[in-house]
């Protein structure tokens, strides 16, 4: 056999076509996987990648150099601390709760997904008002709750007594709500979260408030977790600490939530380098809040740049900013920086964000980019 042939035998079409001879019948996947999309965020290879609400800046020098020193102390025959002791301990402390009122997990999507695992499932209901972020609905689905969507305005605020009409008909197990709201950059006004805070207690039910940009923000839902609501507020290092690669978020919330998600995360779910690289950025918060002022001002010039085009855009809170170009087809224009090395992320095609594209905050030359690549497009 040489070597192509050894290929060709590992590529997966080539499999499956002769798995499809040999089994005539496939098992089918369960009914609500087989309806999904999927999640889809589609990359290209462009100088400018303003499409997933990274940060444009890496971690601080002191954490990467520190974290070499805490990879060679790591005990690598061993698992980790199931319980992620000492990283649970300084979130805690980051953000001023108890240490049983932090769930860390893979990313606060795992943190999500831990939430519907223990809360959702069947016979149980998710609600989300959309636009919103597309994974509150698709982790609902995986743990087969059924999702039940609310409206926006057209402004894309909530209407509070709308709101608290869907969640006392529907009687959701969890209620949620992004602030600031992806895509659109809105924060919830805190009269909102507290009405649908104490609606939620009422049915019971559990208010989930995703702040994955959060720290961008000029509220948050932090202060309100105590152990007499039914609230949790699920925050990322993905974002503001700029540690995406890291996979690291967690969820604050009652101690009596955090001890049911224990029970459904998977056991050492999070790996001993990831706990201690969560531990060490925390050190590094003043680092953190300087990028941060750097995006925050970033933000506003670039606000201030599509000011002077023709397109309408949403005031955001968070690292990127909503726009819909006045005439030009979002498709196009999508298309007319793609092709100028600059990509956005599309979402003209997306339920009640027709003809809209959401630009993330990058770099100042990167921000340069976009503006320039959208003025050719547009003008
Ligand atoms: C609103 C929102 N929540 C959660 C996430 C996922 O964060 P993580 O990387 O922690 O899984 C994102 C990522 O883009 C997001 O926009």
């Amino acid at each position: 056999m040489n070597s192509s042939e050894r290929v060709s035998e590992i590529v997966p079409e080539r499999v499956s076509e002769r798995v499809s001879e040999i089994v005539p019948e496939r098992i089918a996947v369960r009914d609500n996987v087989a309806l999904m999309p999927g999640y889809h965020s589609p990359q290209l290879d462009v100088a400018v990648r303003l499409n997933t609400n990274e940060s444009p800046a890496p971690p601080p020098e002191g954490w990467a150099e520190a974290l070499v020193g805490v990879l060679a102390g790591i005990d690598w025959h061993r698992y980790p601390d199931r319980a992620a002791r000492e990283l649970r301990v300084a979130v805690a402390e980051h953000e001023g709760v108890a240490p049983e009122q932090v769930f860390a997990a893979n990313g606060s999507n795992e943190a999500l997904q831990c939430l519907m695992l223990a809360f959702g499932g069947p016979g149980r209901l998710a609600l989300a008002f959309e636009p919103t972020y597309a994974l509150h609905s698709h982790i609902s689905v995986l743990a087969a709750t059924e999702v039940m969507s609310g409206e926006r305005r057209d402004d894309f605020s909530l209407d509070p007594d709308y709101a608290a009409a869907m969640v006392s008909r529907h009687r959701p197990a969890v209620t949620f709500l992004c602030s600031p709201n992806n895509p659109t950059g809105m924060v919830e006004p805190q009269s909102l979260l507290e009405r649908l805070l104490a609606d939620v207690a009422a049915l019971p039910g559990l208010l989930l408030v995703d702040e994955a940009y959060g720290q961008f923000a000029s509220r948050t839902a932090v202060r309100l977790v105590d152990e007499s609501r039914p609230l949790v507020v699920a925050r990322t290092y993905s974002k503001t600490w700029s540690m995406a690669a890291a996979r690291l978020g967690y969820l604050v919330a009652p101690s009596w939530v955090v001890a049911e998600l224990e029970k459904v995360a998977l056991p050492y779910h999070l790996d001993a380098f990831k706990q201690a690289a969560g531990r060490l950025a925390l050190a590094y918060e003043r680092e953190m809040k300087d990028r941060m002022a750097v995006l925050v001002a970033e933000r506003e010039r670039i606000a201030a740049g599509l000011d002077q085009l023709p397109v309408r855009h949403w005031a955001s809170e968070a690292n990127f900013i909503l726009f819909r170009p006045c005439s030009a087809d979002g498709e196009a224009v999508w298309a007319g920086l793609a092709a100028r090395s600059v990509l956005v992320r599309n979402c003209s095609s997306w339920p009640r964000l027709a003809g809209c594209l959401r630009v993330t905050v990058g770099a100042p030359a990167e921000n340069d980019a976009f503006l320039s690549a959208l003025s050719e497009v547009l003008i």
